[in-house]
């Protein structure tokens, strides 16, 4: 933790996440099935009486410091500052007094690894901002303030679900979230007493071309929306997929809309499964949200492929990508005492392939954004 030169007033926590499955559904107001990490970023804050703010991580030698110019317009701070200055813009522009504030931060959410390190960022300096300004806040209102700090601050045209996961998920549970409405469903999600585990497969390949490719996904979506004289594509009901499909010219974007169409579907049934209890049945639909990635969304890569076809191989009960894509990380359903033994597999297959030697962690579903004690 970065020093102080007298104690912080108090520390917040927020978690990365990882999504079990409904990717790339969150901007089609579609609907998605996160849960928090024990991986988190912790902030520790106290007041800065020249109404600056002074941010300074663990990860950098130089810290960042700010004021009110800087926070006037979007854009003004750039690189990791960009998050923190920009939930500064965001509760502003909003019309909520931000006192200035000193902020140390330290996190174990690897970056870059599509497990929302961005968003715990966000979430944390957010809560620490609030408690420290009093303002009133309620916490379904937050997710909404940290995006734009995303999405316009920063300038990365990215959906609810983040933000939503790491503010809102609860422990022991998976958050289903109707990404057009914000209603919640907090879904039981206990592995250990299924004698399950989520093994989560960093595949440390650096993200090819990802903001561009992400952007144009967005962007094939809101065309497809607007040709079939939808809102959004969660509007086509699985039920209605070949009729819109046959309303659509052209290969691609016909499989852009499969995907978000029937990944919508799969996150209801994955829903329906695990408040039946049946965890270990919902593999399948994580496999096969994998291939429509693959083959129709087109954001996977081959050590993201590697790894799901490894981990299948060794006897997980499902396999998929997670996250925004282009690299990042795997999920796998597995037999809690089997979790060794796909980690071990994965780890010979990329060897077998000349990839660089994955990472792993065991994800159990974790608290929300708080204020530690
Ligand atoms: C990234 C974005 C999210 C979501 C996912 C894909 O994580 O930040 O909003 O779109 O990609 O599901």
């Amino acid at each position: 933790m970065h020093r102080y030169g007298e104690p912080p007033a108090g520390r917040w926590a927020a978690p990365g996440r990882v999504n079990l499955i409904g990717e790339h559904t969150d901007y089609n107001d579609g609907f998605v099935l996160p849960f928090a990490l024990p991986l988190r970023t912790v902030v520790a804050a106290a007041p800065q009486d020249d109404g600056r703010w002074t941010v300074g991580s663990e990860l950098s030698d130089c810290p960042v410091e700010f004021g009110a110019d800087e926070v006037a317009a979007p854009g003004r701070v750039t690189g990791w500052g960009a998050y923190v200055a920009g939930v500064v813009w965001a509760l502003r522009d909003a019309g909520h007094h931000v006192p200035g504030a000193r902020l140390a931060i330290a996190s174990d959410v690897p970056l870059g690894s599509g497990l929302s390190s961005s968003a715990a960022l966000e979430a944390a300096v957010l809560a620490a901002l609030v408690d420290l300004g009093g303002v009133d806040l309620p916490a379904e209102r937050r997710p909404r303030l940290a995006q734009r700090a995303e999405n316009t601050y920063v300038g990365a045209p990215t959906g609810i679900m983040d933000q939503a996961a790491v503010i809102r998920c609860r422990a022991g549970h998976a958050l289903f979230l109707d990404c057009r409405t914000e209603a919640v469903e907090h879904v039981p999600f206990d592995l250990a007493a299924a004698g399950l585990a989520v093994l989560v497969v960093d595949s440390r390949a650096p993200h090819r071309h990802a903001d561009g490719e992400y952007a144009s996904r967005r962007a094939s979506c809101e065309q497809a929306a607007e040709l079939l004289g939808v809102a959004a594509l969660r509007d086509v009901p699985a039920a209605g997929l070949d009729e819109a499909l046959a309303r659509l010219d052209g290969d691609e974007i016909r499989r852009r809309v499969r995907h978000v169409v029937t990944e919508d579907q799969r996150v209801l049934d994955t829903v329906e499964l695990l408040r039946a209890g049946r965890i270990r049945d919902i593999g399948p639909l994580l496999t096969a949200s994998h291939a429509s990635m693959r083959d129709d969304f087109e954001i996977t890569v081959p050590e993201i492929d590697t790894a799901v076809e490894a981990a299948l191989a060794a006897g997980a009960y499902g396999a998929r990508m997670t996250g925004g894509g282009f690299g990042g990380c795997v999920l796998a359903l597995v037999d809690a005492d089997r979790s060794d033994a796909v980690a071990d597999a994965v780890t010979t297959a990329y060897a077998g392939r000349g990839f660089h030697a994955p990472n792993f962690h065991l994800a159990a579903p974790a608290p929300a954004t708080h204020r530690l004690p």
